[in-house]
């Protein structure tokens, strides 16, 4: 319930063009120790392609009216009214100057949207519907004007003011105050806009573009963080030189700034020549930051940059269209990591995310199409859907039109909407015209939701060498969408001979006769492929590199799948034959525990392993890889009813018979992994680095003795990466040396939140049924707190998504544990709130007494008061049909 009303949804279908726009905005921010003050100016007029209205209604949300003037003339009591937050004038003539003037409360905005306090500095998030909560506006992204802003602060307190774009005029205000005046020089929605205050050190750099324009570069911290910035400016420097060699892109503005803040309910944000980000990525040193960290930052810090073309130059029409930039910029900072790190390992890594978390959420109760066609609250839309899956409909773009043809058409597409908003559908119709081929069947990717089937079956004719592939596809029905049409899907393949050569290919399915790699378009329900020529029976590789987010099903036996783990030249579908061999293992292992028995390790699997290993030195950041047995979470999509505890154990006896059965070898790689010298982030060897982490992982479940050597790591090491490695492998070993390790780190870093992050995160993923009072009293520990979402995300999501032995618990215990921290959670910050009751969403698919549990702490939090993000969830998980 939400204070007895059912909140109403935003729908598609009900989009219409603003009825006025905003050419210019200024704005006074005067910031006090209690409140703020803003005043707005906002120059506005009619828009010539709406109909005609007298009647003004300006977005608002919590605003205390001080007053208000229309053309310079202050307006009366009856001249307006707030509904519902908003102001309403009913009548405004054609063109007109609006100044409002509000107060607010930085200091109680514990949702972290709109201006807040972070530590001692002031900030804002504005994407998606945060402006309304400064001040009144039309806060939608097709609405694009022209901002100056001032900030006006104490000046001791608060030496530096930042908003987007240049700083024009500066100056001291009697009473120790001072402002700065920032313009912006590029239209943009109010989403974008952001403000700054606080006592920080810069780290500056300089890039100069291709065309010669030099470029101000400047990461803004808190003074004891000023050390830890220098990898964030060295990647973003590489992501310039990147989005200007890939696609031609230049920076557009002469001053780009990054403000690290710690209380942030995302990654980062992408504001107009101001970006702010979650200090988690943008710090980093030897001492705090792993290498997996190091590359989140990098990735991270493209992303934002990227954006500046894609989302900021071209931005949305709509936010059902969240995906255009979203999807977009996503592929964009794929490509980017691709090219700085490894393709392979990257493709590997993004379509493991993708498997174990987006395929859950499009089997789910929140099943949504890339682009959705409604909502309750659009804070509930920033999914792996809309990301992730989002960057795969890109790709498969890419695909289909090439990689040249890919940059011909993204440069067609700024060309025609630079300094626009835009929809899905121009994005797909400049790829489609800059190619000349007709994408109008591809749009269905962007309607549907769900996952799709692509079933393979195969036949061979000896007699004259012809080789066929029947392809077929069906996508499951998904709340609201019972039947499904076919999709456009891009299905890549190779063949290989039986002694592991890749055959060169020719017949109808091949475009170019000799090629080694084929693009299938499977377009309708079935079709059938044909190659010819082939003199013998091929094993053939299906989807290589991920081709299109599907599900695909072919009956390949043991030893085709060994052949491909030793020969496909495809790295990505080498480590997926391996997955596919050890997915049937583990389910095996599943059935045999849930039969009281125990788990028997197929030697196909023991064997393919020992090759993987034997061949480690060749690429050991693919290695790592390929170590990795699917997760818990991924096997919990194949067991049904799913059954946490069955999972895990079946999981650890696979785990421990291969390391048992190929002890030498993991041992010498142990050794031989080892990085001399001191640390350094860089990518190869941050393979090493993994490898020898996923091996002592290994290790201490089949030898006690490696338990000593991870506490020796952890004390001898220089690096966070292996005190890491070191504390993840000995997290699932309960015991002493555990406990001592966890207490040296809390000794060592206590004093640092975002390090003790990780410890959190270590602790909340103990799987163990234990774990759950772990929890509770750990949120009472001195660094926890429920106003920081990375304290959160840390403790309570690493908990509720990442630990499924500790949260299913057979007591319900878990649940009610996270169902109390959710109702204390709401009060304050509602996206961090809706983010955790997702833990719940898939309530039907567990056994009992599980899925009765999970019931009844959905039921304790459908009773409360709940904000409209978290009443979304709730209200989907308990109407869906089941
Ligand atoms: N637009 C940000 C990004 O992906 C994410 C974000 C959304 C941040 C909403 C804050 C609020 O780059
Ligand atoms: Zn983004």
């Amino acid at each position: 319930m939400m204070d007895g009303r059912t909140p109403r949804a935003v729908r598609l279908e009900d989009y219409r063009p603003a009825l006025f726009l905003i050419d210019r905005v200024d704005l006074y921010v005067a910031l006090y120790e209690t409140h703020a003050e803003i005043q707005s100016r906002l120059e506005m007029r009619r828009n010539p392609d709406a109909p005609p209205s007298e009647r003004l209604v300006l977005d608002g949300e919590g605003l205390e009216p001080v007053r208000f003037a229309l053309d310079g003339r202050p307006l009366q009591a009856g001249d307006w009214r707030i509904e519902s937050g908003d102001l309403i004038i009913d009548r405004v003539p054609e063109a007109f100057t609006l100044e409002t003037v509000c107060r607010i409360r930085p200091q109680e905005n514990t949702a972290l949207e709109g201006l807040y306090r972070s530590g001692d500095m002031f900030c804002t998030q504005c994407e998606a519907e945060g402006f309304r909560r400064i001040t009144w506006y039309l806060d939608r992204p097709d609405v694009l004007a022209r901002f100056r802003v001032t900030v006006e602060a104490e000046q001791a307190r608060y030496p530096i003011l930042l908003s987007n774009g240049n700083r024009v005029e500066q100056g001291i205000r009697p009473g120790g105050r001072h402002y700065a005046v920032w313009e912006d020089p590029y239209p943009k929605p109010c989403y974008l806009f952001a403000l700054v205050a606080g006592d920080l050190v810069c780290r500056r750099d300089r890039f100069v573009t291709r065309s010669g324009r030099a470029v101000d570069l400047e990461i803004y911290v808190e003074a004891h963080n000023a050390e830890r910035t220098g990898f964030a400016l060295e990647s973003l420097k590489h992501a310039m030189r990147w989005d200007e060699e890939r696609f031609g892109l230049e920076y557009d503005l002469d001053t780009y700034m990054i403000v690290a803040v710690d209380a942030f309910n995302m990654g980062a944000m992408e504001n107009k020549g101001l970006n702010l980000f979650n200090s988690h990525y943008v710090l980093a040193d030897a001492q705090t930051a792993t290498d997996g960290d190091y590359a989140n930052i990098e990735s991270v810090v493209g992303h934002e940059y990227f954006h500046n073309w894609t989302g900021n130059r071209v931005t949305l029409r709509d936010w059902f269209q969240l995906s255009l930039k979203e999807g977009l910029t996503v592929f964009r900072d794929q490509e980017f990591t691709a090219d700085r790190t490894s393709a392979s390992v990257k493709r590997i890594q993004d379509v493991r995310l993708l498997r174990a978390q987006q395929f859950a959420e499009d089997a789910g109760p929140m099943a949504h199409p890339v682009r959705p066609r409604s909502y309750l609250e659009i804070n509930n839309f920033y999914t792996l859907t809309v990301y992730e899956k989002g960057a795969e409909l890109v790709r498969m773009v890419q695909t289909l039109v090439g990689r040249e043809g890919f940059r011909k058409g993204l440069r067609l597409y700024i060309k025609r909407h630079d300094g626009k908003a835009a929809t899905v559908e121009d994005f797909i119709a400049a790829m489609a015209d800059a190619n000349g081929i007709d994408l109008g069947p591809f749009m269905r990717w962007y309607d549907q939701a769900g996952t799709p089937e692509v079933r393979v079956e195969d036949d061979w004719d000896p007699a004259s060498g012809t080789y066929r592939l029947h392809l077929s596809q069906r996508c499951p029905p998904t709340p609201g969408q019972p039947h499904k049409d076919p999709l456009v899907i891009p299905v890549v393949v190779g063949l290989l001979g039986p002694d592991g050569a890749e055959l060169p290919m020719q017949g109808p399915a091949v475009r170019a006769a000799g090629a080694t790699e084929a693009t299938l378009v499977l377009d309708r329900e079935t079709q059938t492929f044909v190659f010819e020529g082939l003199a013998q029976r091929p094993i053939p590789s299906l989807l290589r590199r991920f081709s299109a987010p599907v599900k695909l099903e072919y009956d390949y036996d043991e030893a085709a799948l060994a052949h491909l783990l030793a020969h496909d030249t495809d790295g990505f579908n080498r480590w997926d034959a391996g997955q596919r061999l050890a997915l049937r293992a583990l389910l095996e292992g599943v059935r045999a525990v849930q039969q009281g028995g125990r788990p028997q390790v197929a030697d196909a699997l023991v064997q393919a392993l020992g090759h993987v290993l034997a061949e480690a030195a060749a690429d050991p950041a693919w290695t790592a890889e390929a170590l990795q047995l699917p997760s818990e979470l991924y096997l919990s999509e194949w067991v049904h009813p799913v059954d946490p505890a069955a999972i895990h154990t079946a999981r650890e006896a696979v785990l421990g018979a291969l390391a048992r059965a190929h002890r030498e070898a993991l041992v010498g790689l142990y050794e031989s992994m080892a990085t001399p010298g001191p640390y350094r982030y860089e990518p190869s060897l941050a393979g090493r680095r993994r490898l020898r982490a996923v091996v002592l992982a290994w290790l201490v479940r089949a030898e006690p003795e490696y338990v000593a050597r991870a506490e020796a790591l952890y004390h001898g090491t220089d690096n966070m990466t292996d005190r890491m490695a070191a504390l993840g492998a000995v997290q699932a070993v309960p015991g002493a040396a555990r406990e001592r390790l966890f207490a040296a780190f809390e000794a060592r870093f206590r004093d640092q939140p975002l390090v003790l992050d990780k410890w959190f995160g270590l602790h909340a993923t103990i799987p163990e049924p234990g774990t759950a009072e772990r929890v509770r009293r750990l949120m009472d520990h001195p660094a926890f707190d429920l106003r920081n979402p990375n304290r959160v995300r840390a403790l309570l999501g690493g908990y509720a998504h990442h630990n499924p032995v500790g949260f299913h618990r057979e007591d319900g215990a878990g649940y009610r544990l996270v169902a109390d921290a959710i109702l204390q959670l709401d009060a304050l910050n509602p996206q961090m709130a809706a983010r955790l009751a997702r833990a719940f969403l898939r309530w039907r698919e567990y056994r009992e007494p599980l899925r009765g549990h999970m019931r009844d702490s959905l039921e304790r939090l459908a009773g409360a008061q709940l904000s409209k993000d978290t009443y979304e969830i709730v209200s989907r998980s308990l109407q869906a049909q089941g």
